[in-house]
C-alpha cells in the first residue's frame, strides 16, 4: 500500500487537525515502530507501521466499515417514513449509528458503503475529493455516436446543472441494449442517468461497481454485506486524500 505522510495519518484517524498532530510529532509525542518521529512528513505505511500517539496505540480502524451490495428497492438513507432502508439488512442490534455513505437511486444496485464513521464518510463524498466511481448501465435507445466524447469534455444539463469531465465507455449492445460503463469524479443527483439522457439514451438499469479503489465483491449476493478488511479501510482513506 502507498507510502502517506504522519501528519495527515493522525489526522485522519481522528488525532486532531493537520496543524495538531504535526505539532504533536515535532514535540516528540508519536512514535512509529517503537522509534520517536519528528518530522511530520515521515512516510507510514497503513496497517503495517505501528504508531503510538501521546503513548496510545493509534488503531488504523477506528469505526465499523461494512460494504454492501445494495439491492434494488431500498433507499439509501438511515431513516425513511414511506420506504424501507438499507438499514433494514442489518440485524437491529448492528445497526445503531451505521449509515450509508453517500446516495444510490432506489432502483440502483450494487456497492454502497456503510459506516458510523461520519469522518470517513465525508473525505469519501466531499465534492472537493473526486473519488472515482464507476457504474455498469443498460442503456435504451441509441445513444449519440459522439456520447464518449461528450462525457469526457464534461457537459452542462438543460438545467443547467454543471457535470464535470466523466468518463463512458461503451461494451456491447445485445436485444435493443447497450451495455455501458461510466466512470464519475463527483455524484451529483441522479447523475449517470441524467449524462445517459443527455447523449440520447435511457438508463435501464443501474449498478455501482466500484470506488475508489474498492471493487464490489462480486461474492456478495445483492442484500448482503460484509466487514471492510484494515487495507480496505486505510486504501479508500488514500484515495480520498488524494482524490482518485
Ligand atoms: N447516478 C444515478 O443516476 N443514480 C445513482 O444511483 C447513482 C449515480
Amino acid at each position: 500500500m502507498a507510502l502517506q505522510r504522519l501528519d495527515k495519518v493522525l489526522s485522519l484517524l481522528g488525532c486532531g487537525s493537520r496543524k495538531q498532530t504535526g505539532a504533536a510529532i515535532r514535540a516528540g509525542r508519536v512514535s512509529v515502530n517503537g522509534q520517536i518521529v519528528r518530522d511530520p512528513a515521515h512516510k507510514v505505511t497503513p496497517v503495517q507501521d505501528v504508531l503510538l500517539f501521546g503513548g496510545q496505540p493509534v488503531r488504523w480502524r477506528i469505526g465499523r466499515y461494512y460494504m454492501l451490495n445494495k439491492p434494488a428497492g431500498l433507499v439509501s438513507a438511515r431513516v425513511d417514513n414511506l420506504h424501507e432502508t438499507v438499514l433494514s439488512l442489518f440485524p437491529e442490534r448492528e445497526r445503531k449509528r451505521l449509515f450509508p455513505v453517500g446516495r444510490l437511486d432506489k432502483d440502483t444496485e450494487g456497492l454502497l458503503l456503510i459506516t458510523d464513521d461520519g469522518a470517513f464518510a465525508h473525505a469519501l463524498t466531499s465534492p472537493r475529493r473526486h473519488v472515482a466511481k464507476t457504474y455498469a448501465a443498460q442503456v435504451e435507445g441509441r445513444l449519440d455516436l459522439g456520447a464518449p466524447q461528450h462525457f469526457a469534455s464534461g457537459m452542462t444539463l438543460a438545467d443547467g446543472t454543471v457535470c464535470r469531465p466523466a468518463k463512458l465507455e461503451v461494451l456491447r449492445t445485445e436485444n435493443g441494449l447497450t451495455a455501458v460503463e461510466v466512470t464519475l469524479w463527483e455524484g451529483k443527483h441522479h447523475q449517470v442517468k441524467r449524462m445517459v439522457a443527455a447523449a440520447g439514451g435511457h438508463v435501464a438499469a443501474l449498478k455501482r461497481l466500484s470506488i475508489g479503489p474498492l471493487r464490489l465483491d462480486e461474492a456478495l449476493a445483492p442484500g448482503s454485506y460484509r466487514e471492510l478488511s484494515e487495507e480496505e479501510v486505510a486504501a479508500l482513506r488514500a484515495a480520498a486524500s488524494e482524490g482518485k
